[in-house]
């Protein structure tokens, strides 16, 4: 099965992919990880790639296009994915329409009022790319899964937080209906904990792998 994950900036996408990676067996693409690790290596897509990130804009739909289209294509795809940040504008998803058969795509509602908190106050894993809250950590400071050193992205700084919100609202929300439109939209309401999503998601998961 191919689905993605779309959402606002802190909807949870990257939470519930991390869950619904390791349930289902399918892999995680999220091309906001692909841009991070290529800024820590500083490729020279990195380089791009970050001039844009730390301003909340969108890296150009060629470039990102490029990176999933050939990601998409290795071998451990080939029994299904899952897309989480991509795609993100109308372009991306017309693009990714003539090399991709997409079964499902799980809209994250979340109210913005949330969002502010939830990112300024994220932490995320060095090594495998999990989100943690800081209201849930405790005095934990290392990763859960993989004992991995936590750090604040650069973009989880309010102003930073604006801009990527209102690039949501103009660019990437007209996808609910494009994807609506062709009858694969699953909504789901994640203002709840990150566990009531996820058995939200896994109900309508199972009854499609039924
Ligand atoms: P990307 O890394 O994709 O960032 P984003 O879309 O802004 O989304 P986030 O990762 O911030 O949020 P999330 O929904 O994954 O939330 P999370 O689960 O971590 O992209 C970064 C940048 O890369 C973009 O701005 C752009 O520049 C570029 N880029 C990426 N893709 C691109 C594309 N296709 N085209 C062009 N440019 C692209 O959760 C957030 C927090 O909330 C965490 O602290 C978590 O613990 C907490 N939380 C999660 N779920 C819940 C819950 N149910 N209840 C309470 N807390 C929760
Ligand atoms: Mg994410
Ligand atoms: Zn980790």
């Amino acid at each position: 099965m191919n689905i993605i994950l779309l959402g606002a900036p802190g909807a949870g996408k990257g939470t519930q992919a991390s869950k619904i990676s390791d349930a289902y067996k399918l892999p995680h693409i999220s091309t906001g990880d692909i841009f991070r690790e290529n800024i820590k290596n500083q490729t020279p897509i990195g380089v791009l790639a970050k001039s844009f990130i730390d301003k909340g804009q969108l890296v150009p739909d060629e470039v990102t296009c490029k990176i999933v289209e050939d990601r998409i294509e290795r071998e451990d795809c080939k029994n299904g994915y899952m897309l989480d940040g991509f795609p993100r504008t109308i372009a991306q998803a017309e693009a990714l329409d003539k090399i991709a058969k997409i079964d499902l795509v799980i809209n994250i509602d979340v109210d913005h009022s949330l969002l502010l908190d939830r990112l300024c106050g994220r932490r995320v894993c060095k090594n495998c790319g999990e989100s943690y809250h800081i209201s849930r950590l405790g005095d934990k400071t290392d990763c859960a899964r993989c004992g991995g050193e936590l750090y604040q992205r650069k973009d989880d700084n309010p102003e930073t937080v604006q801009s990527r919100l209102d690039v949501y609202n103009a660019q990437t929300s007209p996808l609910i209906d494009y994807y609506a439109k062709k009858g694969i939209l699953f909504n789901v309401v994640g203002n709840t904990t990150p566990e009531d999503v996820f058995e939200e998601v896994s109900k309508k998961l199972d009854a499609m792998n039924k």
